[in-house]
């Protein structure tokens, strides 16, 4: 069965077709991000109108790229919530019209749960049970994963998302938007015991997060030691690295609390942040020491795509979910 998958949840112009789930025939992503570079962050008017300006050429390109005519499309799955509603909007009329137009089913996929689907789509079993930390731009969610569709939210953020901080530790060290990336190469060079951030654990066992205190801590160092981040580079690398370690700690820890608390055997590590390297090493590392097996997309595949929507849409299409012509976007909706 060909999906063609869609994704315009936040400034990823994205589509796919996907074969029965697991095969990706094509992936298309068309980034915006030096359309929102210079802003420092995401601008919602911007994506909204580069999506409308987009979508019809990158669904044009996963279809040659996967060298079928759109009639061979079986159903078409798009990314409904959460996310910028604009953005959400012009990849849910775009869906619609497909699938009216082509006599198909429409699927609307929940992009977070599409995060967790990005290791199907890669032809992995999806693990379960199984705890899921997902962590994006927008979310820092831990979930037991009970099966397909079924979800328990365990914990998340109480204010910025993981991603968010990366993009404003960032910011603030003059390294441009988005963060995450180049904090983690720098970092590399860095000395992460150099300088030590506050680590937020708040209640005993609690497997919520907190990450706004370490993004202000980094702002004091800033003040306090008068750093120049242009001139300062050694510095920089070392609150990069100093930064990146005290994040990933408390994932590791409180995802590693979170497969024992429920007695899982699998974690599973995905979105936008799941590309980070130290991260990924470490909670490794971790799951190896605690005898818990860890699975992750790759890393292009973290990072927002609609082939994970493609999959997702396989294995919703299969439980019967469906939607009519009057599905509309949902900046939030819980999975
Ligand atoms: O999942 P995603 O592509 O979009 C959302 O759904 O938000 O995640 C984007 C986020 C950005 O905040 C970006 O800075 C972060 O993922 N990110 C990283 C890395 N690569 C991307 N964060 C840390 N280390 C990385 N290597
Ligand atoms: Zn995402």
């Amino acid at each position: 069965m060909n999906i063609l998958g869609i994704e315009t949840s936040c400034d990823e112009t994205a589509a796919a077709v996907v074969r029965d789930g697991t095969h990706i025939l094509s992936n298309v992503v068309s980034s915006q991000v030096e359309y929102h570079r210079r802003y420092g962050g995401v601008v919602p008017e911007i994506a909204s109108r580069k999506h409308v300006e987009n979508i019809c050429r990158v669904i044009e390109q996963a279809l040659a790229q996967a060298g079928i005519e759109l009639n061979r499309i079986q159903a078409v799955a798009v990314t409904a919530g959460p996310g910028l509603v604009g953005a959400l909007l012009v990849g849910v009329s775009v869906a619609k019209g497909l699938a009216y137009a082509q006599g198909l089913p429409l699927i609307p996929c929940h992009h977070l749960e599409g995060h967790i689907y990005a290791l199907t789509a890669e032809g992995g079993q999806l693990p379960y049970p199984a705890v899921g930390l997902i962590v994006s731009g927008g979310h820092t969610n831990l979930y037991l994963i009970k099966g397909h569709g079924q979800y328990r939210l365990l914990g998340q953020t109480r204010d910025d998302a993981v991603g968010e901080a990366f993009d404003k530790v960032a910011k603030m060290l003059g390294l441009g938007y988005p963060g995450g990336p180049v904090i983690d190469k720098l970092a590399k060079s860095g000395d992460p015991g150099a300088i030590i951030f506050p680590r937020s654990y708040l209640e005993k066992d609690s497997l919520d997060f907190s990450l706004s205190g370490i993004k202000t801590a980094v702002l004091y160092y800033l003040k306090k030691h008068q750093i120049d981040p242009a001139r300062d580079t050694e510095k920089v690398c070392d609150i990069a690295a100093g930064f990146q370690q005290a994040v990933v700690e408390v994932l590791v820890n409180k995802t590693i609390l979170a497969a024992r608390q429920q007695r899982v055997k699998h974690i599973l590590l995905s979105g936008g942040v799941a590309c980070n390297s130290q991260l990924r090493a470490q909670l490794q590392l971790a799951a190896k020491e605690n005898n818990f097996k860890l699975y992750h997309p790759s890393p292009a595949m973290c990072t927002d795509n609609a082939a994970m929507i493609g999959s997702l849409g396989y294995y919703r299409y299969r439980q019967g979910e469906r939607a009519d012509w009057s599905l509309n976007a949902r900046s939030s909706w819980p999975l």
